[in-house]
């Protein structure tokens, strides 16, 4: 069937099955930040904003959605003009292997656009439905507040990264007594002087 949708501000003609996800559809299209999780609509990845508000696409029908605004983390920013809530992110380390974080952008976006100066608690519960296995959600909600003080117009303090020379950053002085099987190492595996033949039993 053919729809018609807004993608980024884009008016996009898909030809789609009628039982086809939306997060299919999307990363067909291109949208690759859409991400391919669990596809029960439990952890987030594929969150993208249906009419601004965020939805998971594994467990929408693209047939559901003719006609809507999407919005995905393509159209927030790019390589060169970043959007706030990407910087913030970057600049507090809120990402490591980086697979929640389209969506949990996207669904810090809602929040802000509704909502200019959340509380940490409406930070925690904007992005509950993103889940994250590498941050522990410390680091991504310091980003949204820190993004939202930006878009507020307020001045931030540079974050300044840990250098080797912090103490507690330093590397640790090898004081330990050698692993029996790095001892070993030095040990010749055999007598250079000795045939290997008369190690063995008669
Ligand atoms: S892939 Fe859609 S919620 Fe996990
Ligand atoms: S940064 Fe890896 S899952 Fe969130």
């Amino acid at each position: 069937m053919e729809l018609e949708l807004r993608i980024n501000g884009v008016i996009k003609s898909l030809d789609v099955a009628a039982n086809e996800s939306l997060l299919t559809s999307l990363r067909q299209a291109g949208y690759y930040s859409v991400k391919h999780g669990c596809e029960t609509g439990e952890c987030g990845a594929c969150t993208v904003l249906i009419d601004g508000v965020p939805r998971p696409g594994c467990v929408t029908f693209t047939a559901q959605v003719g006609g809507c605004t999407l919005t995905t983390v393509e159209s927030l920013g790019n390589a060169r003009k970043l959007h706030p809530l990407q910087e913030a992110f970057i600049d507090t380390g809120a990402i490591q292997c980086g697979f929640c974080t389209p969506g949990m952008v996207l669904s810090a976006y809602a929040l802000l656009k509704g909502n200019s100066s959340p509380t940490e608690e409406e930070v925690r519960d904007a992005i509950s439905g993103n889940l994250c296995r590498c941050t522990g959600y410390v680091k991504p909600v310091q980003a949204v507040l820190r993004a939202a003080a930006v878009m507020r117009g307020e001045t931030v303090a540079p974050i300044s990264l840990p250098s080797s020379n912090t103490p507690n950053m330093a590397l640790p002085t090898r004081t330990r007594a050698a692993h029996p099987v790095e001892a070993q190492a030095t040990i010749p595996l055999h007598n250079p002087k000795t045939p290997l033949l008369a190690a063995l039993p008669p």
